[in-house]
């Protein structure tokens, strides 16, 4: 079987593990461990009977719950199967620009997407535009684009509105993926949303996949200009988010408890994981995350890591090969439950500590 491309695949874990997918403790997709909330759970248990009917090809009560969310008119919502059935979308724009700059390293399914419409990816080294985005602001025009993810996988790094704000003033197409930035509490957000009314060129993707726990059904929207939307419509299969995703996404905007338990969760787990991987000489966390994972790096490849942890722990971590600029030296993990970060915890010490 071939390395996944991408966390999650709990099946080819499984096969290593010698068990089944549900035995596996997932680091390696970063969804949030307390989720699906509980009241998405009994709303899809009370809406199994919606699944006869064809779904309103418009989501229209989601985005009716989008536009008490971030205040804006209805017309500037795209629901989609996920943020990645709008990557794709944004990847069929990119194939009509000259250039697609693209922060590496990144998500591989943006140069899936761009690559799908024949255009090719201009990578950004991350250290180059960590701090600014100086150096690669004279090179755009309105006939590029730039995909940047905020906060970044697989670093968590954030950056601020501030920083991003002159990429818009270029006129390039700027797109930028925000799977991540609901982990962020509103106080803390960096979020573009509310300028999109302002700058036509930015589209602004969002999953809802991973802060609601919910990737097996597929819900994400992005944010842009109506009359884009009138473009990517008539791209697009009418049916692509189904009525209990509709329901589920409905249920989750509107679950204050469950969005303020993770905004209080997160950031002291993440800090007190963070400094337990450092204590391990051979690991080091490579930047502050702001995101619910964290970039590590070993004294050498992980692979045989990996493979120890999953045969004899039944966890799974997330290597980095398939991201070209770090390699096998680096891996990602999710933040999860304190006790199932001792467990992981455990295991690699026991890993590096064998004789
Ligand atoms: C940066 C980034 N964007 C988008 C996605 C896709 O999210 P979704 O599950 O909503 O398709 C992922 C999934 O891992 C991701 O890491």
């Amino acid at each position: 079987m071939h390395p996944p491309r991408h966390g999650g695949n709990l099946a080819w874990a499984a096969a290593i593990a010698r068990c089944t997918p549900n035995e596996i403790l997932d680091f390696s997709a970063s969804l949030n461990p307390w989720g699906p909330p509980k009241s998405v759970i009994a709303a899809l248990q009370a809406s199994l009977a919606t699944i006869r009917d064809y779904p309103d090809p418009d989501c229209r009560p989601l985005v009716e719950a989008l536009t008490t969310l971030h205040r804006l008119p209805k017309d500037y919502f795209l629901v989609g199967n996920g943020a990645a059935e709008l990557l794709t979308w944004v990847g069929r724009e990119c194939g009509q620009r000259q250039r697609v700059f693209v922060v590496v390293p990144a998500f591989a399914d943006y140069r899936r997407a761009v690559a799908a419409f024949d255009s090719t990816v201009v990578p950004l080294p991350l250290p180059q535009v960590q701090n600014n985005f100086s150096e690669v602001l004279p090179k755009l025009t309105p006939a590029d684009a730039i995909i940047v993810n905020n906060p970044h996988n697989p670093s968590g790094h954030l950056w601020s509105r501030h920083h991003l704000q002159p990429l818009l003033e270029t006129g390039a197409l700027v797109v930028l993926d925000e799977a991540f930035m609901d982990f962020l509490p509103p106080a803390a957000n960096e979020s573009l949303i509310a300028a999109v009314p302002e700058y036509p060129n930015l589209i602004v993707v969002r999953s809802l996949t991973k802060f609601y726990g919910l990737a097996g059904l597929r819900l994400g929207y992005a944010v842009s200009s109506p009359e884009r939307w009138q473009r990517w419509r008539a791209w697009r299969d009418p049916w692509s988010v189904n009525n209990l995703a509709i329901i589920a996404g409905v249920t989750a905007l509107g679950d204050r408890p469950f969005q303020e338990h993770t905004w209080q969760w997160l950031p002291p787990t993440r800090q007190a994981f963070a400094a337990a991987l450092n204590t391990l000489p051979e690991l080091k966390v490579v930047t502050k995350s702001k995101a619910n994972f964290l970039l590590i790096q070993a004294s050498g490849s992980i692979l045989s890591v990996q493979t120890y942890l999953l045969q004899q722990h039944r966890i799974l971590i997330r290597d980095c090969c398939s991201f070209p600029e770090l390699g096998a030296s680096y891996f990602r993990v999710a933040v999860r439950r304190d006790s199932e970060n001792q467990r992981l915890l455990e295991a690699l010490r026991a890993y590096y500590q064998r004789p």
